[in-house]
């Protein structure tokens, strides 16, 4: 006999993403297209693509949170190639967003090398409000609109050796002025195990607010572990490689006793520096318990419980 329990994720369709509010983001979003069009806002790399995305609201992924303003998600960002500091969004309007390749390479029976709206076609769109946790300490819940990662791995077919998935993302020498900077470890890259890569939460999002992605939130195409803090969602994919050596990230090979390999989200682990008892919340700055797992830990727990002797909150 099979007992339903319902998880806390599995809400009613009536508590999914009302209509009325994604109507009104695609509105939104076809007016900000046209201001684009008109050149009179943001210059080419994004403004050509931010045609409106369809896709369809996920159900499953609605987040018991307000959303964030979107002024807020795309104006604080977290993103070294451009700048230590946050406000990227302008330097980043320079990166090209296309044309975009992905290349799915390493222990899989189907080595791939795609354009990103070829790929596109390969899969279907949804849309997920999902909430997002950086390591320092805030946090924010933005629609998102893109594909599950296992949808790469039924592509690509990963060999039953590999065991670990690691994202490369772009390092571009003309646009990117952080990558002068000699002493990070680019290109950034960060990894998995093949398991989290193939749980329905890891995501490979393509729109954000019912637009393209832009660049300083990681267009044209980032991965997401909503479970895990921010760092671990690498920005601007370009390169998926499926190997049996777990990877090194950015991060790790730069302070391994702050930002390790696993990075699930804990407020009873703290950062060594910091607290990671609670988060505030972008906009608002009304600070807010953190959860573990970033409140995902019915997707995701049981992940974990054959994971031994390793720190899986650092
Ligand atoms: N990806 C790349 N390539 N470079 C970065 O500096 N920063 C990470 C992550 N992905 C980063 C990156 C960090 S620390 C966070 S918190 C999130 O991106 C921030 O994403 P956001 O700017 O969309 O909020």
């Amino acid at each position: 006999m099979v007992i339903h329990i319902r998880r806390g994720w599995e809400l009613p369709e009536s508590a999914a993403t009302p209509e009325h509010f994604v109507l009104g983001r695609r509105k939104a979003a076809l007016g900000l297209g046209s201001i684009l069009a008109a050149g009179t806002l943001a210059p080419r790399a994004w403004a050509q693509d931010a045609a409106p995305m369809a896709a369809t609201p996920s159900p499953r992924f609605v987040a018991d949170r307000a959303l964030t303003a979107e002024k807020e998600a795309t104006s604080y960002n977290n993103y070294y190639e451009f700048s230590t500091g946050k406000s990227v969004a302008s330097a980043a309007q320079r990166f090209a967003q296309r044309p975009w390749t992905v290349k799915l390479d390493g222990m899989v029976e189907k080595p791939l090398e795609l354009g990103l709206d070829d790929l596109l076609k390969q899969v279907s769109l949804e849309e997920r409000v999902l909430r997002h946790r950086c390591v320092e300490a805030w946090a924010m819940t933005v629609p998102w609109t893109g594909f599950p990662m296992a949808a790469l791995l039924k592509l690509a077919a990963p060999l039953s050796s590999a065991k670990y998935v690691v994202f490369e993302t772009a390092a571009d020498r003309s646009t990117m002025p952080g990558l002068r900077q000699s002493w990070y470890p680019w290109p950034y890259k960060e990894g998995c195990t093949i398991a989290e890569a193939g749980n329905e939460l890891c995501f490979m999002a393509v729109g954000l607010y019912g637009k393209p992605v832009p660049p300083q939130n990681g267009g044209p195409i980032r991965v997401l572990f909503p479970w895990k803090y921010g760092f671990k969602s690498g920005k601007a994919i370009t390169r998926i490689t499926f190997t049996d050596q777990r990877p090194v990230s950015f991060w790790e090979k730069l302070q391994a006793s702050e930002y390790g390999f696993w990075a699930n989200v804990n407020p009873q682990v703290p950062h060594p520096r910091w607290s990671q008892a609670s988060e505030r919340l972008l906009g608002s700055n009304e600070q807010v318990p953190t959860r573990l797992f970033n409140g995902y830990a019915d997707f995701v727990a049981g992940l974990y419980t054959d994971v031994k002797g390793e720190n899986l909150y650092l």
